[in-house]
């Protein structure tokens, strides 16, 4: 799809105004000044420099609207965040307003219809392909999405250099080798070096590192055809589970705790200190390890996770959305708030703060935004052939499932 440079200059201070005089406006038809403005909240969770950057947005939106925003914290983890809201919006509560979605709960909330749909967006703004599988449902919106995640291999260029490797792994079995000869290399100083760490602890994130270890061909194949039966015992996975398991187990290259603690952030830290040859992760990793403060800055490089023998290399699709309760009571106020937060000029500073990937696509030819983030073009092609997780209600059933049998796979 093209982008539409006209769309993306569009002045930000003519939308800033019609932004401001529509709060305004229901902020006067809710009979209320200022010091009496409605109560707003926002749920949200992340990573530490995730929730500072929401900080700074609701405190924005305060200043420019007159409209405080209250910041609901959640946990990082992806599961807990989805139990805390269900119950909220099972019950029907006012409160929050405004949700922060992974896009792996999208068909469990539209089917259980808890979404308000959205109005006045310019839809042209954002990747066809994300709002049709992912945020309209029977032709109504219902998501916008934020930021878009692909799931990375981050590799130390400097190891692989000094071992004589020019080029990071493209397969597993070239990984293996590698991992394994840095690591034996580097244990004799360091015991706790480790050749590769990832996410195997027992909840989402364990399912999107295995729809990577079994390549494109594999994970939940379907069925082209209704009713759509989602197959797992295929040869792919089965490979997949051998090698997850052996990883630890076997060739030794990744921590015995990876199946009882290795999370995004568990990940991320590890990497950081300098305690691994590989490390997989999303995107949002690449900002922390470049830090002033960070052990590894200047020595990183990143590239898509391996293929397997045989198959192709498969990122996996992920990212968050934003949306508004159907139980809110404050609606227009609260889409107000959603359009700000997918506006161009807010996108922009997420990405140039925190080096996410926004779910706009005219920001991908924002001249600055290529100067800051040069290969924004190339995470571009990553997130448009990522692997989605299937789209169905019951999906964090499914997943429930399946973490629960892989771990203990892990387990040995
Ligand atoms: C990231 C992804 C999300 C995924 C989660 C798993 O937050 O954006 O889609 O489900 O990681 O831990």
């Amino acid at each position: 799809m093209s982008v539409d440079e006209n769309d993306s200059m569009a002045p930000p201070l003519q939308r800033r105004t019609s932004l401001v005089l529509l709060l305004l406006l229901l902020l006067a038809q809710a009979g209320c000044g200022q010091s009496s403005a409605p109560r707003m909240v926002f749920a949200v969770g992340g990573a530490p420099t995730e929730l500072a950057f929401w900080e700074e947005v609701v405190r924005d939106f305060a200043t420019e609207t007159g409209q405080p925003v209250e910041l609901l914290r959640r946990p990082a983890d992806t599961d807990q965040q989805r139990q805390a809201l269900i119950i909220a919006l099972k019950a029907g509560m006012v409160d929050p307003d405004v949700v922060l979605m992974d896009v792996a709960w999208l068909g469990l909330f539209a089917a259980s219809h808890w979404l308000a749909p959205l109005d006045g967006v310019e839809r042209s703004a954002f990747f066809d392909r994300i709002l049709e599988q992912v945020d309209v449902h029977d032709g109504r919106l219902l998501a916008l999405p934020v930021y878009l995640d692909a799931g990375l291999l981050y590799y130390r260029r400097d190891l692989l250099e000094q071992f004589g490797y020019e080029q990071p792994p493209a397969t597993w079995q070239t990984l293996l080798t590698q991992a394994t000869t840095v690591q034996r290399a580097m244990r004799q100083h360091d015991p706790d070096f480790y050749g590769f760490i990832w996410q195997g602890r027992q909840y989402e994130g364990l399912i999107t590192n295995f729809q990577e270890f079994a390549g494109a061909q594999g994970a939940f194949v379907s069925a082209s055809a209704p009713p759509y039966r989602l197959a797992l015992d295929v040869p792919q996975n089965r490979a997949a589970w051998h090698l997850m398991h052996d990883m630890i187990w076997q060739y030794r290259i990744s921590p015995v705790f990876t199946y009882t603690a290795m999370q995004e952030e568990e990940t991320r830290r590890l990497f950081q200190r300098g305690k691994a040859l590989f490390a997989r992760n999303w995107p949002y990793a690449w900002a922390l390890h470049q830090q002033p403060d960070s052990p590894i800055r200047g020595k990183i490089g990143v590239t898509l996770p391996p293929a397997p023998a045989g198959g192709e290399r498969a990122s996996a699709l992920g990212g968050w959305h934003i949306g508004v309760s159907r139980f809110s009571d404050v609606r227009p106020l609260a889409q107000a708030f959603v359009r700000y937060v997918c506006s161009y000029a807010v996108q922009k500073r997420m990405v140039l703060q925190l080096g996410w990937n926004p779910g706009r696509q005219d920001l991908y030819n924002d001249p600055e935004i290529r100067q800051q983030v040069p290969h924004i073009h190339v995470m571009r092609e990553a997130l448009l052939s990522a692997q989605a997780r299937p789209l169905v209600p019951y999906y964090p059933q499914l997943s429930a499932i399946v973490q629960r049998s892989l771990n203990s796979v892990l387990a040995g």
